[in-house]
């Protein structure tokens, strides 16, 4: 199968690229990305000269450059991450979201319409897409498939209405998609601009923790692998039209996740007292339209494709952790230069 993964460049989309050369190696895999600020080939490094990757660089907003893609690559499959995905970023510039994540989807789907026509229903199109579509919780419930969508954020907003073109492709046209909705992930290679790779790098600078609001948001975690593998039950087993949500099941205030992760941090970096990572924490303005809970109910994947997180909290983090600390030159060569632009404008 010639796999095209959108957004392998990216933080979760690298992760796949890698969990799917490891897995699948009958599979010939089609990295297209745009390589955007959050777009970073050193993610792939490992898997550069394997002779089933390929790289394309390429836009979703371009039609051509995707239709391009397919001839020359005959695509078999489609999994779909690339996407604007910042929400602070999506408040100080909605226009990039709505060209890439509603016309860029828009644009992948009809290229793939028209170039699998012959047999529209055998070729997979796996839509992967966010909790954030069906709004905020309060202190009861969660998020399930039928939960009716209520995007808050330009980004979220945006990230439905791919959602709802994906699902009238399915109505429609008769297309094999799937669609998933995923809670925060964390793990390698995520951009720190993101609260727990910021969170670590700011404590290796000695750079203060900035905490939104009150600090008592409610996010739900998952080990990006974990989210993979997830993806990866969906993409072969998920039933044509069918939604997944993908979840934890690990709730944390953000006040709590952070003075968790600093107390690791201290033993890591063996700091203590006035030293401790915990002194960096300072509560700033609130983000504008903070959702302030999310949780998902992961019952209909883990009972109907038999999935669930392999790693505890504990050992994600830790893995987490680990490997910033390890790879500080992936992350200094990625906050130099825009990203402190950013930093500035974000957070002053
Ligand atoms: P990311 O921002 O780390 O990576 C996005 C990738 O898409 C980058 O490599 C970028 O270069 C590429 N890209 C952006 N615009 C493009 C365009 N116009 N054409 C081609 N490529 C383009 O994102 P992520 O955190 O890895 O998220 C991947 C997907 O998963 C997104 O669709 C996001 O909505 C979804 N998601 C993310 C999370 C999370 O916690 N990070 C949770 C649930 C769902
Ligand atoms: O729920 C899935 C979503 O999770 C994905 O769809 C998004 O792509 C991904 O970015 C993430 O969105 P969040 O907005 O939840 O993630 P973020 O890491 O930006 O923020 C997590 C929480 O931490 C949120 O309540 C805001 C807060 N926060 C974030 C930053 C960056 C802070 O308090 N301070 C910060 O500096």
């Amino acid at each position: 199968m010639n796999l095209m993964i959108t957004g392998g460049a990216g933080f979760i989309g690298a992760n796949l690229v890698l969990h799917w050369l490891r897995n699948h190696p009958d599979d010939v895999v089609i990295n297209f990305d745009a390589l955007t600020y959050a777009g970073n080939l050193e993610n792939l490094q490992e898997v550069k000269t394997h002779p089933n990757y390929r790289f394309v660089l390429g836009d979703l907003r371009n039609p051509l450059e995707i239709s391009k893609t397919f001839s020359e690559h005959k695509i078999d499959a489609v999994i779909h991450l690339a996407a604007e995905s910042h929400v602070d970023r999506s408040i100080h510039g909605p226009a990039d979201f709505i060209e890439t994540n509603i016309t860029g989807t828009f644009n992948l789907l009809e290229t793939a319409r028209n170039y699998w026509s012959a047999n529209l229903s055998v070729h997979r199109f796996l839509h992967v897409s966010t909790d954030e579509v069906y709004g905020s919780l309060g202190s009861e419930g969660k998020f399930l498939e039928s939960t009716a969508y209520a995007p808050n954020s330009p980004y979220s907003a945006s990230k439905a209405a791919s959602d709802h073109l994906v699902r009238s492709w399915r109505h429609t046209y008769k297309m094999n998609v799937v669609t998933t909705n995923c809670s925060n992930n964390y793990g390698p290679f995520q951009f720190p601009e993101k609260l727990l790779p910021l969170l670590i790098h700011n404590c290796t600078q000695d750079i203060p923790i900035p905490v939104y609001g009150d600090g008592k948001n409610i996010r739900d975690w998952l080990f990006v692998e974990d989210h993979c593998e997830a993806l990866d039950c969906v993409f072969h087993e998920g039933d044509p039209g069918e939604v997944f949500n993908i979840g934890g099941e690990n709730e944390w205030e953000n006040i709590d996740i952070i003075r968790f992760v600093c107390r690791k941090l201290d033993k890591e970096l063996g700091k203590s007292g006035n030293e401790s990572c915990g002194n960096l924490i300072t509560f700033v303005k609130d983000r504008p339209g903070h959702d302030r809970r999310y949780a998902i109910d992961a019952t209909k994947i883990k009972t109907a494709l038999n999935w669930t997180p392999r790693h505890s909290f504990e050992e994600g983090l830790t893995k987490t952790i680990r490997w910033y600390l390890d790879h500080q030159e992936w992350v200094s060569n990625i906050t130099s230069g825009t990203y402190q632009d950013y930093y500035v404008r974000q957070y002053g």
